[in-house]
């Protein structure tokens, strides 16, 4: 028995390994998710997402400052209101907590890149994405308070603006608005893939985002869908989505693959809440190499398609790849 073919050959050694290899994984690719919340000098770890905190904007900006030095792509901002309402009008206020920690981070750090999440579920009593009737999330009246928040991003300084709610058309309202509003210039990162999955779970135990009736399930995709992420991307792209986003990622790598064939946009994978939290209870039960195994999953997720990543584990894998 004599092979002919060796595939092994090109294995042999770490020198051999690096020029063949056909993804690569930078810093710059990967995106940290941050939550901002009221008060001063508050930095609480988020019970199911340890590593993760809520932080006031002070002790925001110094974690910034760490991102950048780390060479991350950017950040994205979640917001924790002081006082949600039945409208979520605290996504859209001029002093809401978002807006003013964009304004904050603009101003210290102006080269940072800052992406805002466009939801009103953060800011909403009832913990839905929408306005709420007869307990019905309504798709059209939900628009406009979109538009409201991502115009309110934008003022406060915020680069790129994400709509994470899945409303038919929000991606046409937010162009509207923004146009209308001298924000031309602004792109939308549209969330145009996102699923109703359990793995936001950590999330919304970061966010208090959790909905009080019923679930998402009647806005979100339904996870065994594959062909309707096709049509979501076609609708958002026409409205004028300049990038996209598959969510969550793991799970969900033949749908990036397949957004990725389709398209010619920037697209992103978030390496949502519930990704992070399995791969750090692992690590913390000496079950898996959480170094290993984290930056084998986000080079996975950038081979299936993703230019970019939303992960929690960004500045970690930021430092690890600098080793
Ligand atoms: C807001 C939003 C959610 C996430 C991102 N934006 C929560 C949700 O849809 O329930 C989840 C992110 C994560 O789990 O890390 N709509």
């Amino acid at each position: 028995m004599n092979p002919l073919l060796r595939p092994r050959r090109l294995r042999r050694s770490e020198p051999i390994r690096s020029l063949v290899r056909e993804t690569t994984l930078a810093a710059s690719d990967l995106i940290l998710p941050l939550f901002v919340c009221p008060g001063e000098n508050v930095k609480k770890e988020v019970s199911s997402m340890p590593g993760v905190f809520n932080l006031s904007v002070d002790r925001l900006l110094f974690e910034t400052e760490a991102c950048l030095n780390a060479g991350l792509g950017g950040v994205i901002l979640f917001g924790i209101p002081e006082e949600k309402d039945a409208e979520g009008s605290g996504a859209w206020a001029t002093n809401g907590i978002v807006q003013r920690a964009t304004r904050a981070l603009k101003s210290r750090f102006p080269e940072l890149l800052i992406l805002t999440d466009v939801c009103l579920c953060e800011y909403t009593d009832h913990g839905h994405c929408g306005l709420v009737q007869n307990n019905e999330v309504l798709n059209d009246p939900t628009l406009e308070l979109l538009a409201r928040v991502a115009v309110s991003h934008a003022e406060a300084g915020a680069d790129i603006v994400a709509p994470s709610d899945m409303m038919d058309g929000r991606v046409g309202a937010i162009r509207a608005a923004l146009d209308e509003n001298n924000f031309s210039q602004t792109p939308i990162l549209s969330y145009a893939v996102k699923y109703a999955s359990a793995f936001y779970g950590p999330f919304r135990d970061a966010a208090g985002s959790t909905p009080q009736f019923g679930d998402r399930r009647g806005y979100q995709m339904d996870p065994a869908n594959r062909r309707e992420a096709l049509r979501e991307i076609s609708l958002d792209l026409n409205e004028g989505a300049d990038m996209l986003l598959v969510k969550p990622g793991l799970p969900y790598l033949d749908i990036l693959r397949e957004v990725r064939n389709a398209c010619d946009v920037p697209l992103g994978a978030y390496c949502v809440s519930g990704e992070y939290a399995m791969l750090v209870a692992a690590a913390q039960n000496g079950w898996l190499d959480e170094r290993r195994a984290v930056l084998e999953a986000l080079t996975c997720l950038r081979r299936a398609g993703a230019d970019f990543i939303l992960t929690y584990h960004a500045r970690a894998a930021a430092h690890w790849l600098s080793e």
